[in-house]
């Protein structure tokens, strides 16, 4: 489904390290895809419903309306047509409580490996 000047959500560098994955269990149009150590989501698939934002233990999905959203949705799409499609909830990665609100995530932690996908 491809979409023009829409709405989507986006994950940011707060997933990085964490992974808790709620927000696969509730999307859906299954449009998260996995790295290594964080998701993404694919600007053209998500359809704006919002259901996956109150559920990032983190905070870690926002709206494409934030400010600093631009570059998140660009990011997102790099990857997300990189990674593999996540569609289940699995459990976080073994450190996710200690990296929840770590500083600086995405310059000390960000990998650019696909995780598994499903
Ligand atoms: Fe999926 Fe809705 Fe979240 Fe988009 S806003 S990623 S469609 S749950
Ligand atoms: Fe990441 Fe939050 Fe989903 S930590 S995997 S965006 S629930």
């Amino acid at each position: 489904m491809y979409k023009e000047n829409r709405l989507t959500y986006i994950v940011n560098d707060k997933c990085i390290g964490c992974k808790y994955t709620d927000c696969v269990d509730v999307c859906p149009v299954d449009c998260f895809y996995e790295g290594e150590n964080m998701l993404v989501i694919h600007p053209d698939e998500c359809i704006d419903c919002g259901v996956c934002e109150p559920e990032c233990p983190v905070d870690a999905i926002k709206p494409d309306t934030e400010p600093d959203a631009a570059e998140w949705v660009e990011f997102n799409r790099k990857y997300s047509e990189q990674w593999p499609n996540i569609t289940i909830r699995r459990d976080p990665l073994p450190d996710a409580d200690k990296m929840d609100g770590e500083s600086g995530k995405f310059e000390k932690f960000f990998s650019d490996k696909a995780g598994e996908g499903d």
